[in-house]
């Protein structure tokens, strides 16, 4: 009875408040609705919104048309969203499916970058598929309506499965992802407006849970970055590693002792570090054995955003 009279106050709320104009829940598609799940994992709505989602779209409408981009293009769409993981495994599995994308979230699953929890999400939004979702916002509701301070991924879908009603499971999910996003927020939950607060256990202190596990300092990691120059042109490398894998990037070393012109210093955030690096011009005699590239050409690479920061560096001084 319980479950029956939450499940309703979440769909007539979501009748009411439900964010229904959002582009990617006004299409049956599951190519852009995979899209939209995909660039949300680590994205908020405003900047898919306004910087990327329709942008990549008219790139790439379909997937046949994303299977048959190059890396480059598609990291070129995605410069700028970071996490560059994503645009390759979206690449990845345009590849891998071709023409269309598998209908249940068991075989979802299975693709690169579709992890269970975006697999149940594209399954409901696409076709319909009753199942629970556990997102960041869904943990901290779920966290929150059973009053628990901490749990492992285990407990957490086992709450998400106890709380989850699958006779809307498209409303009852998209629901969960708005109040998550604009009632239940990690700071300053606007319990008073929430449709769960007549059972929700945490709602008299919300902000104790879950508990909040003291960040670590993030590392800082100190660089020098070299723009090797010759001519009018500029030294490019294709980026191997995981993080920036399939970027152009400038070379970085922990030191230097060569000749070199200093042009100025960045900075740059990432999941687990933080960047500082000198920025080096390097004057070059011949074009030793490296990709060159005019600053013209330079633009339709696709570059990181630390060397995007080096490149507006070389603009006002080299
Ligand atoms: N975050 C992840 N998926 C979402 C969706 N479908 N709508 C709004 N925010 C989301």
């Amino acid at each position: 009875m319980q479950k029956q009279t939450r499940t309703q106050n979440i769909l007539n709320w979501y009748k009411e408040f439900g964010r229904e104009e959002l582009p990617w829940r006004k299409t049956t598609d599951a190519y852009p609705i995979y899209l939209s799940e995909i660039m949300l994992q680590q994205t908020q709505v405003k900047t898919v919104l306004e910087r990327f989602y329709f942008q990549f779209l008219e790139k790439f409408p379909t997937l046949e048309s994303l299977a048959q981009a190059s890396q480059d293009d598609v990291l070129k769409a995605w410069e700028g969203l970071g996490y560059y993981t994503r645009a390759r495994n979206l690449h990845k599995t345009a590849q891998l499916v071709k023409t269309a994308l598998p209908k249940t979230a068991k075989e979802l699953e299975e693709l690169p970058g579709i992890g269970k929890s975006t697999a149940n999400a594209i399954a409901c939004f696409a076709y319909n598929e009753a199942n629970p979702i556990l997102d960041a916002n869904v943990k901290r509701i779920l966290y929150r309506f059973y009053a628990t301070k901490k749990a492992n991924d285990k407990q957490l879908w086992e709450l998400s499965h106890n709380f989850f009603d699958e006779t809307q499971p498209y409303e009852f999910n998209q629901a969960l992802m708005d109040i998550g996003s604009t009632i239940c927020t990690p700071r300053n939950a606007q319990c008073e407006n929430c449709p769960l607060q007549t059972q929700c256990l945490g709602k008299d202190s919300p902000q104790e849970y879950p508990t909040k596990i003291k960040k670590k300092p993030v590392p800082i990691k100190q660089r020098k970055i070299i723009v090797y120059n010759y001519k009018d042109k500029y030294a490019l490398f294709k980026g191997e590693a995981k993080l920036l894998g399939g970027l152009w990037a400038f070379r970085q070393f922990e030191t230097f002792e060569q000749k070199a012109i200093e042009l100025g210093e960045i900075s740059q955030t990432y999941s687990h570090f933080k960047l500082q690096a000198q920025v080096l011009l390097r004057k070059c005699n011949n074009n030793e054995n490296m990709q060159w590239f005019t600053l013209e050409e330079i633009e339709n690479l696709a570059l990181s955003g630390a060397d995007k920061k080096v490149l507006s560096l070389i603009h006002k001084k080299a």
